[in-house]
This record gives C-alpha cells, sequence and structure tokens, in this order.
C-alpha cells in the first residue's frame, strides 16, 4: 500500500465545551485514565471503557505505553529536536519526566526551559498538545523516584552517557558490568540523573472527528491566574 494511502476516518467520540473540566490538569487526567483503562469517574464509565478496550484488544490494538509523550526541545542554535519519555506523575507543577540531565534534551532545556509535549492514544482517537517552562525537580523528589525503579534500570542510567557518542555495545555493556561490581548492594542515584516538571501555558485536546473537523480545544494560562478556553479550527 502507498503511504500517501494510509489513513483512518476518525469517528468513536466527541468533544465539546461542556465536556471540558474547568481545571485542565484534571480533564488531562481524566483522558490519561480512559487510555490507562482501570479508573474512570463511574462504574458506567468504567465498564464503558471496558468494553471499548476489549473490543480494540480483539481487534488487535494495544493500549501500551500510554503514559509515552513526545518531547520536544530548542537547542542553543535554535534548531529543535524531539524524543518519547514517559510521563511519571502530574500535579499543580505540571508533567512530570525523569531523564538524564546531560543528554541532548538535558543540555537544551538547560540553555532553553521552553519545551512542548504530545500525547497520542490512537485507540480514543485523542491527542493532547502541552507547551511551558520546565523546571528541575528537587533532588529528593528525583531520588524516591530512583529508589523506586528496578536495579537494572538504576544501574543503565548511571552506565549510560545518554546522547554522547559510545565506541560499541560492548563497551556499553562492560561500563554496565563495572557499575553492577562498584553498586552491589543499594544503587545511588547518579548527580546527573533527575527530573523535570514541565508547567503547563497552552495545552490542547484534540478529538478526532469525521471528515476531518475535528474537535480542538485548548486552555491557555492567564497572567492573573485561571484559564482561557477556545475552539481551534482543526
Ligand atoms: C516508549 C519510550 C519511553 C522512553 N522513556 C524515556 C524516559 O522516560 N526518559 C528518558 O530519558 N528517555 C526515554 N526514552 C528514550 C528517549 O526517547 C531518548 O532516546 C533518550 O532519552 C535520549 O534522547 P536525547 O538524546 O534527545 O536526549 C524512551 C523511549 C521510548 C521509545
Amino acid at each position: 500500500m502507498a503511504i500517501a494511502d494510509i489513513r483512518r476516518e476518525y469517528k468513536v467520540l466527541t468533544l465539546d465545551e461542556t465536556q471540558l473540566d474547568p481545571d485542565p490538569l484534571r480533564q488531562f487526567s481524566f483522558w490519561l485514565e480512559d487510555a490507562i483503562g482501570t479508573q474512570g469517574r463511574s462504574r458506567w464509565r468504567r465498564i464503558g471503557i471496558a468494553l471499548y478496550k476489549l473490543g480494540q484488544a480483539l481487534l488487535g490494538r494495544s493500549g501500551a505505553d500510554v503514559n509515552a509523550m513526545t518531547l520536544a526541545t530548542v537547542g542553543a542554535d535554535g534548531h529543535p529536536s524531539s524524543r518519547t519519555v514517559l510521563l511519571k506523575g502530574i500535579d499543580e507543577r505540571g508533567f512530570i519526566f525523569f531523564t538524564n540531565y546531560t543528554s541532548r534534551k538535558g543540555t537544551e532545556l538547560e540553555s532553553n526551559p521552553h519545551a512542548a509535549l504530545t500525547f497520542y492514544w490512537p485507540e480514543f482517537e485523542r491527542q493532547v498538545c502541552v507547551a511551558g517552562k520546565v523546571s528541575k525537580v528537587s533532588r529528593e523528589e528525583s531520588e524516591a523516584y530512583f529508589k523506586s525503579r528496578p536495579r537494572d534500570s538504576q544501574l543503565g542510567a548511571w552506565a549510560s552517557a545518554q546522547s554522547h557518542e559510545v565506541a560499541s555495545r560492548a563497551e556499553l555493556e562492560a561500563r554496565w558490568e563495572a557499575v553492577a561490581r562498584q553498586y552491589p548492594g543499594e544503587v545511588p542515584l547518579p548527580p546527573f540523573w533527575g527530573g523535570f516538571a514541565l508547567r503547563v501555558e497552552r495545552i490542547e485536546f484534540w478529538q478526532g472527528r469525521p471528515g476531518r473537523l475535528h474537535d480542538r480545544l485548548c486552555y491557555w494560562r492567564l497572567p492573573a491566574g485561571g484559564w482561557r478556553v477556545g475552539r481551534l479550527s482543526p
């Protein structure tokens, strides 16, 4: 099949102003819960989502990595870059994720804290686009999260000079073995590793609709507090 012929109609759900929560982070949480499929707002909503997900599973569509998001950053040279990271929390500070501070994204966020996130949940024909400014979370919080990770991932964080060129796979694995010997017990938090929180300035909820007349509802943070909501043309 030609790439240009790959397309589909979006038709399963709708989004209008009356459905939106006044708080965009709560609205986001509802959509994430829908994608996770475990904690709907009511019993009937949960049953509806469970049936819907069952149907999708029978069609062979998986809802894995529902907390995966594309993170876009801009380098000091003005060039953008993007990659997938996992959302690890959401609260009044915004969207929280963890990474290597000396990676490409880490150094770009250091020099320019403006960033954007995109979530896409194909099962629900939904996209969320977020823009804002990041700041580092506290060392205590990074430590608490690091401790909750499997030992192999902790060692991986030490062994990988993320985004820097490495001579071979063998060298990477040798580094991992060396770190495993160095820390036979608890693995400490690397000084170059931790979390960022992205404070939302703008967040858009996109629901696919037939004929490409999609619903796009956007919240903009107001300087005096609160949010302005508007509908964007699809
Ligand atoms: C599903 C998925 C989840 C990922 N989650 C993370 C993450 O939470 N943190 C992270 O640093 N990298 C994560 N990665 C790897 C990044 O996409 C990327 O390769 C890495 O962070 C280096 O990016 P950079 O060189 O642009 O800094 C993930 C990749 C995938 C495919």
